[in-house]
């Protein structure tokens, strides 16, 4: 395990109660509204892709939880910013960038937890983005609640609960409301309200519960497709569930899944790469959404199936099955 590493503080600057208003409604602005691509018709039924991974901040589908987890305490007033606490959270990588990243911008000291599993690209990232960080024991799919990076913050905020303020991205409301206002509208609107199936790979799962939300509730009959990677695999941000716990805000919701989707890593893999021909270039888990849809695609007739392409490719462990 490596040491506590702290390098960044000169980025963070902290602002005024305007500046920070002024702030939280610019990163607000810049994150979302990401493109929708029409990758096939298979059988009749089109298949589209969010492109996620033209996120500014992290080259991500995390920006939208990071922003909104950072934003929403501070909109709501629960949070004086002139406080000066250290933000903390777990993550398998995205998340941590895209919270570092806004989190400097709004002038907020980040720490983050990642899993010794994470790439060594991923990690170069990490470090440039946030003021602290520390790699942890553990893989993409902790067993449980108490393991590996979520254990080490969880252990370190209740050590210390006024020095660091700990949101926790598998508990998070903010999570899924970044998806309910954003990424659910914009699913609806960029299929002109005729998507019949969502088709996502839970990892906190804010991004399937807020978007199903929204849908659902212009839509009951949307049905909604989780996908699961086989145990024990290689692809960063998502988890299966047969090893993996899910989270509370996954656990709370999960009536709102139709039904389930499952995918290989070698299936992923060759997707993955199926798309870096067609010119996207994106990680393992856009070819696991990805190989998700086209099976769902396989059963259905006249469907509007949507995905998305939840992160930019990085790492040699997107390039090996
Ligand atoms: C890289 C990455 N991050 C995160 C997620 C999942 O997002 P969430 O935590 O909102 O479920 C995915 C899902 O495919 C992913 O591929």
């Amino acid at each position: 395990m490596s040491a506590f590493v702290s390098q960044l503080e000169s980025l963070v600057v902290p602002g005024t109660a305007e500046s920070y208003a002024s702030r939280i409604s610019q990163v607000k602005a810049r994150i979302g509204n990401t493109p929708m691509a029409h990758l096939d018709t298979v059988n009749g039924n089109r298949i589209h892709a969010k492109l996620e991974h033209l996120n500014p901040f992290s080259g991500s589908v995390k920006d939208r939880a990071a922003a909104y987890m950072l934003t929403g305490p501070l909109e709501r007033g629960e949070i004086d910013p002139l406080e000066e606490k250290v933000w903390i959270e777990a993550s398998s990588g995205n998340l941590g960038i895209a919270y570092g990243r806004i989190g400097a911008y709004l002038g907020i000291e980040t720490y983050i937890m990642v899993p010794s599993v994470t790439d060594e690209e991923t990690l170069e990232i990490l470090k440039e983005s946030v003021s602290h960080y520390m790699v942890t024991p553990g893989g993409y799919c902790p067993r449980g609640e108490r393991d590996g990076a979520i254990k080490m913050v969880a252990d370190l905020w209740m050590d210390d609960p006024k020095k660091y303020e700990f949101r926790d991205q598998y508990r998070s409301r903010d999570n899924i409301r970044a998806h309910v206002e954003t990424t659910g509208p914009e699913f609806w609107n960029q299929t002109g309200g005729k998507i019949t199936h969502l088709v996502l790979a839970p990892g906190t799962g804010g991004t399937i519960i807020g978007s199903a939300r929204y849908l659902k509730s212009r839509n009951p009959d949307v049905k909604i497709i989780a996908v699961q990677p086989q145990k024990d695999h290689q692809i960063q941000g998502v988890r299966n569930f047969e090893e993996s716990m899910k989270s509370i805000i996954f656990k709370d919701n999960e009536e709102i899944i139709d039904g389930w989707a499952r995918v290989s890593d070698k299936e992923a893999f060759q997707a993955m790469e199926r798309l870096w021909r067609e010119g996207y270039h994106v990680g393992s888990s856009s070819g696991l959404n990805y190989a998700a849809a086209l099976k769902v695609a396989k059963d259905e007739e006249d469907a509007v199936i949507a995905t998305l392409f939840p992160a930019q490719s990085r790492g040699k462990a997107n390039a090996t099955a």
